[in-house]
């Protein structure tokens, strides 16, 4: 089993964002995920699309965009254009989430489902043999550096249970709240992907942390 690390720009000195990247990308970034966050559907505002265009032609890794907006549908193409590799929608804003998943896999992206700390697993049991990822949020969306909620740990086997028996070998990603102390238990319950913000990018040395966070959650995968 391989896992990724994903870390999370939401925490990173924007002045110097493009050393950050390089810094974590030394440290085995394995993704670098970005929080576009509209102000409506979790009370903050982020990047947007320049941002990620800028990123793009930096960064040596796959861009991994997380939409906790309203309505993903109307940027869909805008963020592939400009470079994203993988998008994850939140379930609890479409009311079509199958056709907006196929419309990210039509882009050529891959297609991941985010759900919130309250959102039961059973809402995804539909789309579970098309999602080319989920994200299972382990915060409730909108900031970095809160604490992780321990009940996402049983989340995470249950939605790995629903993706098997549907015969689906999809990653999951888990994010918020992601460190040292929790990235192998995390792993050791389903998920290949780990978002850390805060961990890695609130150290005064975001490539070790990179580094360390990589260490911890390979041990577990290789038990
Ligand atoms: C929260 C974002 C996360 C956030 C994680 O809404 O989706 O990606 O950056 O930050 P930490 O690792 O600090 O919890
Ligand atoms: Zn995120």
């Amino acid at each position: 089993m391989t896992v990724r690390i994903a870390p999370s720009i939401l925490s990173a000195d924007f002045a110097i964002l493009g050393e950050q990247i390089a810094a974590v990308e030394r440290g085995g970034a394995d993704l670098i995920h970005l929080d576009v966050m509209d102000g409506h559907f979790v009370p903050n505002l982020t990047i947007g699309v320049p941002v990620v265009r800028s990123i793009r032609k930096v960064a040596t890794v796959p861009l991994d965009v997380h939409l906790m907006i309203e309505e993903p549908d109307r940027y869909l193409e805008s963020f592939v254009d400009a470079g994203a590799s993988m998008i994850s929608v939140h379930l609890e804003v479409l009311p079509h989430l199958h056709r907006t998943l196929q419309a990210i896999q039509e882009l050529g992206a891959k297609a991941g489902v985010a759900i919130n700390p309250s959102t039961p697993v059973g809402m995804l049991e539909e789309v579970a043999g098309m999602v080319d990822h989920v994200l299972v949020m382990s915060v409730n969306p909108g900031f970095g550096g809160q604490t992780f909620i321990p009940r996402s740990e049983s989340k995470i086997q249950a939605v790995r249970a629903l993706l098997n028996r549907q015969g689906n070998s999809a990653p999951i990603e888990v994010d918020g709240g992601v460190d040292m102390s929790n990235a192998a238990h995390l792993v050791g319950a389903g998920a290949t992907i780990l978002v850390a913000g805060t961990s890695i990018f609130g150290t005064g040395d975001p490539e070790r942390a990179a580094r360390e966070l990589r260490q911890a959650a390979d041990a577990k995968a290789r038990v």
